[in-house]
């Protein structure tokens, strides 16, 4: 049985930054199957020399699995007439602006090709899955009108990195944390994603976006439920992503009204000037929200979340701080208080985790201090494919444990409307702040007293 990749938008900026570099990647090392061959889909006139020396690939046995380029766009006759150079299997891979994807899955399916009778067909669409939930929700009927949800691989690059998955493995694998993992020892989770780049030649699609569709409502709402969900069933397909929509579906909900005690925005200053950006524009390029999850476990225990462009350095982190011991037994030492017990999952800079503990400080008094335990991710000269390179391979082997689920995507929508809705029709300033600083000094007031927003540096 052969098995095709169409990449649609192939000459795109998503299918040459990543995809294809990524396919280049898994052909290298030999993970691709012998009889994978690639069709990319575009509207550009190229020959498959043309693309191939476009794409950098033109030289070598990768080149081989490019058969021809197919030109067209999205209309029928250019979509059907990949029927007929298609003989079994198939990956649509949808490297398009988010607007077209319920237009292309509809062509797809008009032109037959979501019919599974030759082998399978697999529909690969990146995010955003939706502008708000309504979108969202109107996507998904446009898309499983003809395809059913087990042909659908919804992608969030950050499920297909290793040290995400590393939160499962280091969460369940261990006897030691589970007990303590709830609202009885945790005091609160800090998630960030923060980015000292700013928009990279994307302000286009950006400027339309904001920090809160392009990484919050995805990313971070995937880490939070990632560390919030319970135990599932299997580490398999469906177990483990109905677990975390269980977490999603526990968040409070609250009303746009509400929101603005629990969500700040910022924007960078000088996001004006960049290239692409409406000189008016009140898009966001930080964001940051106090979430619950309303269940037995997290009752109680607020999870911030935070990211943004153009901060003062490069950090993605899970921060979770336990409750701090009883002070009692050191009232004699100078310390006013005890230093609590803190567990990070560091993706970024450093790809490692740290647990913070007390113990005895050097010299003659009994007095505690901060150590950290650090086991880096990875050791010495170890290395492992990048989170494309894991999505492609999961998908062509119709591995969906890794993909988003429509209802995961609907609950992350669900839980950030209000606060897209309240931003909407907040005529106030967006809060601005300056260029490699650590954000808006608005996002402070998210915290109940002092600010404990983890130094980004
Ligand atoms: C993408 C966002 O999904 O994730 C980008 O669109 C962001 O704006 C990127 O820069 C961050 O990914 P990573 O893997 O570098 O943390």
């Amino acid at each position: 049985m052969s098995q095709t990749l169409v990449i649609f938008g192939a000459t795109g900026d998503l299918a040459r930054r990543l995809l294809i570099p990524a396919l280049h990647r898994l052909h290298e090392h030999g993970r691709l199957p012998e009889d994978l061959s690639i069709l990319p889909y575009g509207r550009k006139p190229f020959t498959i020399g043309e693309y191939l020396a476009e794409i950098e690939s033109e030289d070598g046995e990768f080149a081989r699995r490019f058969p021809e380029y197919v030109q067209g766009g999205l209309e029928m006759e250019g979509v059907c007439s990949l029927a007929e150079r298609i003989q079994g299997s198939a990956l649509f891979y949808l490297a398009l602006p988010p607007g077209l994807f319920g237009q292309a899955a509809q062509l797809l399916a008009d032109c037959e090709l979501h019919d599974e009778t030759l082998g399978y067909r697999r529909l690969v669409v990146e995010k955003p899955f939706g502008n708000d939930l309504a979108s969202a929700q109107t996507l998904n009927r446009q898309v499983s009108e003809h395809w059913r949800e087990s042909q659908i691989y919804r992608i969030d690059h950050y499920l297909g990195k290793e040290t995400v998955q590393n939160i499962l493995v280091f969460r369940f694998a261990n006897a030691l944390f589970e007990p303590i993992w709830n609202r009885n020892y945790i005091d609160h989770v800090q998630i960030t994603a923060a980015e000292a780049s700013g928009m990279e030649g994307r302000a286009g699609y950006y400027d339309e976006s904001g920090a809160l569709r392009d990484m919050m409502q995805n990313h971070m709402m995937q880490l939070l439920a990632l560390t919030a969900m319970e135990p599932p069933a299997s580490l398999f397909q469906d177990d483990l992503r109905t677990e975390k929509v269980k977490a999603l579906k526990s968040l409070r909900l609250v009303s746009p009204e509400e929101s603005s005690a629990c969500a700040t925005r910022g924007q960078y200053e000088g996001y004006l000037q960049e290239e692409g950006v409406a000189p008016d524009s009140r898009t966001e390029t930080y964001a940051a929200v106090r979430l619950y999850v309303d269940n037995w476990r997290w009752s109680g225990v607020p999870f911030y979340l935070r990211t943004g462009k153009r901060l003062s350095a490069d950090r993605t982190e899970i921060a979770i701080k336990f409750k701090a011991p009883p002070m009692r037994l050191f009232r004699e030492t100078p310390l006013q208080r005890l230093e609590p017990n803190r567990l990070l999952f560091e993706l970024k800079p450093k790809e490692q985790m740290i647990l913070e503990a007390q113990a005895k400080a050097v010299g003659l008094e009994m007095r505690p201090r901060t150590v950290a335990l650090t086991a880096p991710y990875r050791n010495g000269t170890e290395t492992s494919a990048g989170a494309y390179e894991n999505l492609i391979m999961d998908a062509i082997e119709g591995d969906r444990t890794h993909f988003l689920r429509f209802d995961e995507v609907e609950q992350a929508w669900q839980a950030l409307d209000p606060i897209l809705r309240a931003w909407a029709s907040d005529a106030r300033p967006v809060p601005l702040y300056a260029p490699g600083s650590d954000g808006p000094e608005e996002a402070d007031l998210l915290w109940p007293g002092a600010s404990e927003w983890r130094a980004l540096g």
